[in-house]
């Protein structure tokens, strides 16, 4: 399948069947996000992977009672910094040094410019930035699972504050953006399953400056 029949086949998963995904499976879609591009290459998120029952109900309960929650396979958590420090600036570029095994001056020179800049603004606007990369991590993860032929649900619908507490995000310095359960279609209970995908026309999206 080409990348627009994989976009056209995608579909957000409204009931699913309890099935299990196999693990290499969900390797690949974690290795999705983790190639996923982000700004600066920092990668201000973690992914929690989450198969224990009891904890999908916990969810479940502050995520307007979601069934995918309970009947996903593994239910991924995307939680983005709660703000950009030198240390994790340092961490990232530290790590780019060791792998290319080189230190470039004007690579070193965009470190410098990053720690003039990020850690000196507020939690909240950092935190913004950082969610946004967690986005567009989501889209890498629906597209290679879709691929996978395994079903999934982006999810904003959730109270936040309390998922953090459930999984302690804030000890960690994390606070989460998305759910993402993965797992199998349940074709007699999805009744979004059949329904046409709807966008609106081309010409209503796009505008050519010419
Ligand atoms: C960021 C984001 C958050 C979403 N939150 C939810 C959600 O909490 N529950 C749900 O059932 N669908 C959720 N959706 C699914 C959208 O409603 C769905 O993607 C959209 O209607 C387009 O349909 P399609 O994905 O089937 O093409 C979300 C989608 C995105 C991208």
């Amino acid at each position: 399948m080409n990348y627009l029949e994989l976009l056209n086949k995608r579909y957000a998963c409204k009931a699913m069947n309890g099935q299990k995904v196999p693990e290499e499976k969900i390797n690949r879609i974690l290795e999705a996000i983790q190639l996923a591009p982000t700004s600066s290459g920092l990668q201000p998120f973690e992914i929690f992977v989450v198969t224990n029952g009891d904890v999908k109900k916990e969810i479940r309960k502050i995520a307007w009672n979601q069934s995918q929650i309970t009947d996903c396979s593994h239910l991924l958590i995307f939680a983005a910094w709660d703000t950009y420090t030198e240390d994790r600036i340092n961490h990232i570029f530290d790590l780019t040094n060791k792998i290319r095994g080189v230190k470039n001056k004007g690579w070193e020179n965009y470190r410098q410019q990053l720690l003039a800049k990020y850690p000196k603004q507020d939690n909240e606007t950092n935190f913004q930035h950082a969610s946004k990369q967690t986005y567009i991590a989501l889209m890498s993860a629906m597209t290679q699972a879709i691929n996978e032929n395994v079903d999934c649900t982006p999810m904003e619908g959730f109270d936040s504050n309390k998922l953090d507490e459930i999984l302690n995000l804030k000890e960690k310095g994390l606070r989460s953006t998305l759910l993402l359960p993965l797992g199998y279609r349940d074709v007699n209970n999805d009744w979004l399953v059949s329904l046409k995908k709807v966008r609106k026309p081309m010409s209503e999206l796009v505008s050519t400056v010419e």
